[in-house]
């Protein structure tokens, strides 16, 4: 055992790097965040809230994360996902859904990149019908089908392809929609000397 040296030094250097890249590193990063910096995000509202409740139980955080990677650490930001987030992005989120699955897109500006009511219940009610690739579970449990039979109803969404059928977004849907809406964190933080008092 004469290389015993090789192990010592082969242990230390990876303790070391460790350190560096796990402890030191992150620390550099966040210690370079403008601590003057006040959110630009908006509370949530009431409907807002259940929506993200909703987001939650039927397990929409594990196919989607809620954290865009600063371009040295990835490709977020050419899948056009959006500024990397920032520390008071999640002013609001108690407990955050930043998410580590990424089987579907991030959605932290989806409020921004799709603001399309229809499209979000037409896609929540069946992925496929406007993605055709799309792995995605469909929720159809939070509408009603309406055939043009029936009496016409407010908030009523064509489907597509389908001349007579419409689908109606129950509670769950319309706050669930209005959560993701919500979700627009392109927004620069502002400082706090800018900020009237
Ligand atoms: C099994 C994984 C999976 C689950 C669970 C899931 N999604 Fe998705 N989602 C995907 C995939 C894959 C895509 C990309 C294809 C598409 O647009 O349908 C996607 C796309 C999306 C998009 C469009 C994103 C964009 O950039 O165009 C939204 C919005 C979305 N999902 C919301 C939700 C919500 C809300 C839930 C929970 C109710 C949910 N997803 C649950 C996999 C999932």
């Amino acid at each position: 055992m004469n290389k015993a040296y090789i192990f010592v030094l082969g242990g230390t250097s990876t303790i070391t790097l460790s350190i560096f890249l796990f402890v030191l590193a992150p620390r550099i990063q966040v210690s370079a965040i403008d601590k003057d910096a006040i959110s630009a995000q908006l509370p949530y509202t009431e409907a807002e809230l259940k929506g993200r409740k909703s987001y939650i139980e039927n397990g929409c955080i594990y196919c989607h994360s809620q954290q865009v990677r600063d371009p040295v650490a990835g490709a977020d930001k050419h899948f056009g996902w959006g500024r990397p987030s920032l520390p008071s992005d999640y002013i609001y989120d108690k407990p955050h859904l930043l998410g580590t699955m990424r089987t579907g897109p991030d959605l932290s500006n989806i409020g921004t990149r799709q603001p399309s009511r229809d499209w979000q219940h037409l896609h929540l009610y069946d992925p496929r019908s406007l993605v055709e690739w799309s792995i995605m579970p469909g929720f159809p449990f939070m509408y009603e089908v309406v055939t043009s039979t029936d009496s016409p109803k407010p908030g009523a969404i064509r489907i597509p392809g389908k001349t007579d059928q419409w689908i109606v977004p129950d509670d769950e849907a319309e706050n669930l929609v209005s959560y993701l809406m919500s979700l627009k964190r392109d927004r620069e933080p502002m400082k706090a000397s800018e900020v009237k008092q």
